[in-house]
Formats: structure tokens, C-alpha cells, sequence
């Protein structure tokens, strides 16, 4: 914007104030910065704004892999913007409009950036239209795979982490700023149209039928996911909260994914007794067939397990406690930073040992000592760089460390901390130094040399004492 300030200057040399730019105007309005800042994902997310929802309008072909989008953001400027980013790979920008005037915009690899026709003061709150269109592809993430939107046979699964989002709408793309989410899905009809929260409707017009979900959960865009196909939906409540679940149609009926899910209630419920209130307005669980998703996703409220886990034939609840366990744990309290991921898979890990204890399988005890003798100690489970983010040290290494935490504080404080950690921080954001901080608090005792063995150190540390 170097011209920018030159021309404001000479405008103000002239005694003119041409098209609103003042001396004033140039000092408070900046470019948002074109990325969050975190060195796991270069690019991702973007500042300057912080984004309260999301009401996006999308329809998609299976025919001829074509979506069509309208999205709008609502957000506010959290400092003067004289533009801003949004994150959005590929797909093509037909308007966009700020504040309902049409606002300049153009393309810089995967972002969209914006330029409103005048500047937005710091703490104002502000819409942003944008219409959009296109055969959304998956995003490379390198070592990691690939995120984001994948055309199947019959439909579509948006599906990634770290990264997923803006393969199919602009998003500010980057845990740190969690906001809610209001759906429109039109698909033809016949397919499902799969999403997160609250079911609100169906409705068919001219061979289209338009699923409307809502998440009024503030929600890390990585936990968004779209699934469209041929899918056996079941609709119920559980808890008092409405339970949609689904399992492609390609799956037997009768099978072990579908016998897995099943299970979510009973699940949902096991966790909610060890971590308190489950936090979302709805529960479920998506079962897709597709192969090349080799992972499960605790997409928010409604997870989507990928086939690999029910192979051996027999149901597989442990995924189901995983990914359950993240809705406590990274999707209603979420990492600020990718590099705090143990806060979400070291407690989804731990989570499946107590599960499967208290399923009739091996007890949390077994489980400790097995992964205590097995895991590699010369990572760490906090920062242990991009390519191990969903390495041992993070699930394994993490489980370990809320294992040692159990065994020092004992069991009556570390359920005490589970319930308080996951009431105080609910829908919030946080850091491994909040967590030991409010450990301690807890516990009323210092517990940093134990994270800093736990989590840090470059060897296995001396078993833990029983309290
Ligand atoms: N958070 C997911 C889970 O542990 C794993 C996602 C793995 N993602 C990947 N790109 N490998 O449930
Ligand atoms: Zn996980």
C-alpha cells in the first residue's frame, strides 16, 4: 500500500480529500496479515478480524462435480482493515460484497483478498457476501495428505486436518478463530446431504432437495465436514438432543461400522460421566466407505469414521471413544496452535483406555504399562514439529502424561480437572501452559516438573508413584 500513502499525502498537500482519504483514514486502516501466524500451516488462517458465523449456501452436482456457493461472514475488525484476507483454494469468485457494497477482490494462491470500499474501523462488526462457483479439489498438505473436498462416486466428503475448509467456502481458516455455522446443502434429490449440529429441515424443489443443519456451537473450521451420497440416515434423540447418524449405503446394514455407531449414545454417555456435560446441542456419527480417507475425524457433533476401522469385522468402539472424547477435548476446548495438539489427542487416547476398561477390554493400568515400555521418548509431545503432529508423541506420549498426571494427583483430582478443565474453557481456546496451570490450581500443588518430564523430556520418565 505504499501508493496508497503517497497518494493520501499528496492529496493532503493539494488541501483535498479525495474519495474519503484522509491523514486520519491512512493511519488507522492496515491489510489484515495474509496468515494466522502458526508455522504448522503456512497460509492458514489470517488477521485482522475475528469471525462470529458463517451462513453458507451450497450446492453441489455429483454429475459434473460442480459447486455452487454463496457464503456469508459475519466478523469483526480487530483492527482498522483497509482489507483482508479469507482462505480459499481454487474455485472461482464471481462478487463479493462488504457490508451489502461491492468490494474489490482478487486472488493470491489460496487466499481471497478483499479490499471494501472504505476502511473498517477497529471493533466494528461487519458482513461479508461472497458468491463463488467450481470444481472444488482437495488441498495437498504434504507429508500430512491431502484436506478438504473429495468428489466420491456418488457425492462428496469434505473432510481434513489441518486443513479442509476452504476447499469449499472462504474461511478464515485456523482453530483460533471458532465461530457458528448455519448450512444450506442442495443436492439432488435422493442423496443425503451430511453436516454438523441441528438438523432443521429437508425441503424439495425441482428435482433438489435442501438439507439446512445448524452448529450454534462456536466451531474450529477443521471440524466442519460435508458428506453427499447414497447414505441409510437415522434420525432420534439421545439425552434429549436430536442424533443423526449415517452410514453409506455401500456398507452392510448390519456390519461393524454400523453396529460401532450404534453405540455412539452409550459412548457419549460413559464420557460425559468421566468429563461432564457433553457440550454440543446434537450427537452422531457418519460412517463413509470411501477408502482413501484412512482416518477417523471428530467432526463437530457428528464424527466421520473412515472404513478402515471396522476391517477385523467386529464392532470397533474404541474409534467411537475417540472421536466422542473430542468433543470435550479439541472440538468445545480447542488448541489455539497446532502445536498444542496433545491437548486434543493425548486426552481422545486416554479416553480410549478408560473406555475399553470400562468396555470388558484391557484396563487403563495394562494399557499404561504397554505404552510406557513402548513409546519412543525422544520426541516431545508438545511442538514436535508438522510432520510428527499426528505422531506417538502427540497421542501416545500425551496419553502417558494425563496417566502420570492420574497417578500423582490421584483419581478424585484428575476427574476433578477433567470436569472443571472442560466446564471453565467450554467453546473456548487454550494452551498446554493453561492446562498446567489449571492442574495446579486443582490440585493445589506445583505440577510443571511433572508436564515438564511428561511432555517435555528426552527420556522415559521414572514410573509414576501410586498416591
Ligand atoms: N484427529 C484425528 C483423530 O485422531 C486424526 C486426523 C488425522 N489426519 C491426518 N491428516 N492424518 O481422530
Ligand atoms: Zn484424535
Amino acid at each position: 500500500m505504499r501508493w496508497g500513502r503517497g497518494w493520501c499525502a499528496a492529496a493532503l498537500v493539494g488541501a483535498l480529500v479525495l474519495g474519503g482519504c484522509t491523514q486520519a483514514d491512512e493511519e488507522r486502516f492496515h491489510p489484515g496479515a495474509a496468515d494466522a501466524g502458526d508455522p504448522y500451516v503456512p497460509g492458514a488462517g489470517n488477521g485482522g478480524y475475528d469471525v462470529a458465523g458463517y451462513q453458507l449456501r451450497v450446492r453441489y452436482d455429483p454429475a459434473s462435480d460442480r459447486l455452487t456457493g454463496e457464503a456469508t461472514v459475519t466478523a469483526t475488525a480487530t483492527t482498522g482493515l483497509s482489507r483482508f484476507n479469507l482462505d480459499l483454494a481454487g474455485l472461482t469468485v464471481d462478487q463479493v460484497r462488504v457490508d451489502g457494497a461491492p468490494a474489490r477482490h482478487r486472488r493470491d494462491g489460496n487466499e481471497l483478498v478483499v479490499t471494501p470500499a472504505h476502511g473498517l474501523p477497529s471493533g466494528r462488526q461487519f458482513t461479508v457476501d461472497v458468491a463463488y462457483a467450481g470444481v472444488p479439489r482437495p488441498l495437498p498438505s504434504g507429508e500430512l495428505g491431502s484436506g478438504g473436498f473429495l468428489a466420491t462416486p456418488d457425492g462428496a466428503i469434505a473432510l481434513g486436518q489441518p486443513e479442509s475448509a476452504s476447499t469449499w467456502f472462504p474461511v478464515n481458516d485456523h482453530p483460533s478463530d471458532k465461530a457458528t455455522y448455519d448450512l444450506e446443502i442442495t443436492v439432488p434429490d435422493g442423496l443425503a446431504a451430511l453436516s454438523n449440529g441441528v438438523l432443521r429441515g429437508r425441503t424439495s424443489r425441482g428435482g433438489w432437495t435442501t438439507w439446512t443443519w445448524s452448529e450454534g456451537s462456536p466451531m474450529a473450521s477443521y471440524l466442519t465436514t460435508l458428506v453427499i451420497g447414497n447414505y441409510r440416515v437415522s434420525t432420534g434423540t439421545h439425552a434429549g438432543k436430536p442424533m443423526v447418524t449415517a452410514v453409506a449405503a455401500g456398507l452392510p446394514a448390519d456390519g461393524p461400522a454400523a453396529a460401532s455407531i450404534a453405540r455412539t449414545g452409550e459412548v457419549a454417555d460413559f464420557l460425559t460421566d468421566r468429563f461432564g456435560p457433553y457440550p454440543f446441542a446434537a450427537y452422531g456419527g457418519i460412517a463413509i466407505a470411501d477408502e482413501r480417507i484412512r482416518y477417523a475425524l471428530e467432526t463437530q457433533s457428528r464424527p466421520v469414521y473412515g472404513p478402515g476401522f471396522f476391517r477385523a469385522g467386529r464392532p470397533n468402539t474404541t474409534v467411537v471413544a475417540h472421536e466422542l472424547a473430542h468433543q470435550w477435548f479439541g472440538d468445545s476446548v480447542s488448541v489455539a496452535r497446532w502445536s498444542d495438539l496433545w491437548l486434543n489427542e493425548g486426552f481422545a487416547t486416554y479416553a480410549e483406555w478408560l473406555w475399553d476398561e470400562h468396555d470388558g477390554g484391557r484396563p487403563v493400568a495394562e494399557a499404561f504399562i504397554a505404552e510406557y515400555a513402548a513409546t519412543d521418548w525422544t520426541k516431545p509431545s508438545v511442538d514436535p514439529g508438522r510432520p510428527a503432529m499426528f505422531g506417538d508423541a502427540v497421542y501416545k506420549r500425551g496419553a502417558l502424561a494425563v496417566h502420570a498426571l492420574r497417578r500423582a494427583v490421584g483419581d478424585d483430582t484428575f476427574f476433578r480437572i477433567m470436569r472443571g478443565w472442560t466446564a471453565e474453557h467450554r467453546d473456548g481456546t487454550v494452551t498446554t501452559a493453561d492446562f498446567v496451570a489449571y492442574a495446579e490450581r486443582v490440585a493445589g500443588r506445583p505440577l510443571r516438573p511433572l508436564f515438564d518430564a511428561w511432555l517435555y523430556g528426552a527420556e522415559r520418565p521414572a514410573e509414576p508413584k501410586p498416591r
